[in-house]
């Protein structure tokens, strides 16, 4: 190794170290969907998030709870008893806990002492999705859920999806924030020569990092090109990418006809949430909800684009699933050489790493 390259070495690993990664603590002070509702009823779920094993259910009345999954007693998963009316019995010896988590029957004695309960964590439910908390309980404010209005006004057609995640969420976020990746990556779903090329635009506050991507023109891949009608070599196509917050990633895409005037020409837009909900350091909940606002009760075209994206994404996944095994390998002399596109991506590793290792309680007043 040349003199030079061993210093470019240092200073990547520098820079490494000042960047959040696989193994950097999560940021249990945000809200991260647990679930989609209709995934949440009356049976009990067992769910892994941010290494807390949770058990999930709904109320008589609807009301979704998130409860610990380990039985006061002697640790038993909760999630391996049974619900009964609002209450969940434990398998192993039959303690009773409300939706609270207070234990409030133990049968083998008269009476429950008071105090015994397992932890539960504060739920809010928003449109399609289950958000959670699970910092502490005092800071849970509802006011900083990510805010996603398209989904809940009828003017988009959505489906939505899950994929569990062999990788971590840190590198999903950067892959979704350098769409360089679709013309290697997605070379045969939606993937075009001209993306890695096309210019770029980065915005970057504390805590909301974007790059906007405009190719055009260009000829679009068929899940596109095929919903739109733009199905010639003169589309164009501006993709924007933006980490909202941990639990939130939205990649808005326009498509308009470049020949066309700008004025009264057609235009078109899908919106894509992904929500990376950390279940270990090396595994995350995928939650995605893909939603476009044009032609909106053709339930055919929500099939075809969800059975092309899903193909598109599950790209991703198995892309991300080789990343994680390099990257849990611990190798010391790994490092990572950061370029020009990086910039958003890097910021927001940061920010990840601020947000992981400062005081919890510090951590409010600097969320805008
Ligand atoms: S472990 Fe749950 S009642 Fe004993
Ligand atoms: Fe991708």
């Amino acid at each position: 190794m040349s003199l030079l390259q061993s210093s470019l070495l240092r200073v990547s690993q520098r820079a490494m170290r000042q960047m959040a990664d696989r193994d950097t603590p999560f940021i249990e002070d945000e809200w991260y969907v647990v679930g989609f509702g209709a995934e949440i009823g009356r049976s009990l779920l067992k769910r892994m998030v941010l290494g807390r094993r949770l058990v999930l259910f709904r109320t008589a009345a609807g009301e979704p709870v998130a409860l610990d999954d380990r039985c006061a007693h002697r640790s038993y998963p909760l999630s391996a008893g049974r619900l009964d009316g609002d209450t969940v019995v434990c398998g192993y010896h039959g303690m009773r806990f409300d939706k609270a988590g207070d234990c409030i029957e133990v049968p083998s004695q008269a009476t429950c002492p008071k105090g015994i309960g397992v932890r539960k964590y504060p739920l809010v439910e928003r449109g399609p999705f289950v958000w959670g908390w699970f910092g502490a309980e005092s800071r849970a404010d509802a006011s900083r859920i990510p805010a996603t209005p398209w989904l809940e006004g009828g003017q988009w057609a959505s489906s939505q999806d899950y994929f569990h995640l062999p990788g971590n969420y840190v590198s999903l976020h950067e892959n979704l924030l350098d769409l360089t990746h679709l013309t290697f990556v997605h070379a045969g779903t939606f993937g075009t020569p001209d993306y890695a090329r096309a210019p770029y635009e980065v915005e970057s506050s504390e805590g909301r990092y974007r790059i906007t991507r405009s190719v055009s023109p260009t000829r679009l891949p068929p899940v596109w090109g095929k919903p739109t009608g733009l199905e010639h070599d003169h589309a164009a196509r501006i993709a924007k990418s933006e980490f909202v917050a941990p639990g939130l990633h939205v990649v808005s895409v326009q498509f308009h006809d470049a020949a066309l005037p700008p004025e009264g020409r057609p235009r078109f837009e899908i919106r894509t949430c992904h929500l990376p909900t950390p279940e270990t350091h090396g595994s995350t909940h995928y939650f995605i909800v893909n939603s476009r606002d044009f032609a909106l009760d053709d339930s055919g075209m929500t099939e075809f684009m969800r059975g092309q994206l899903m193909a598109a994404f599950r790209e991703d996944v198995e892309a991300l699933t080789r990343l994680e095994e390099i990257l849990a390998d611990g190798d010391p002399e790994r490092y990572e050489m950061s370029i020009a596109s990086d910039a958003p991506a890097v910021a927001m590793r940061r920010y990840l790493l601020k947000r992981a290792t400062i005081r919890e309680d510090a951590q409010v007043s600097m969320r805008p």
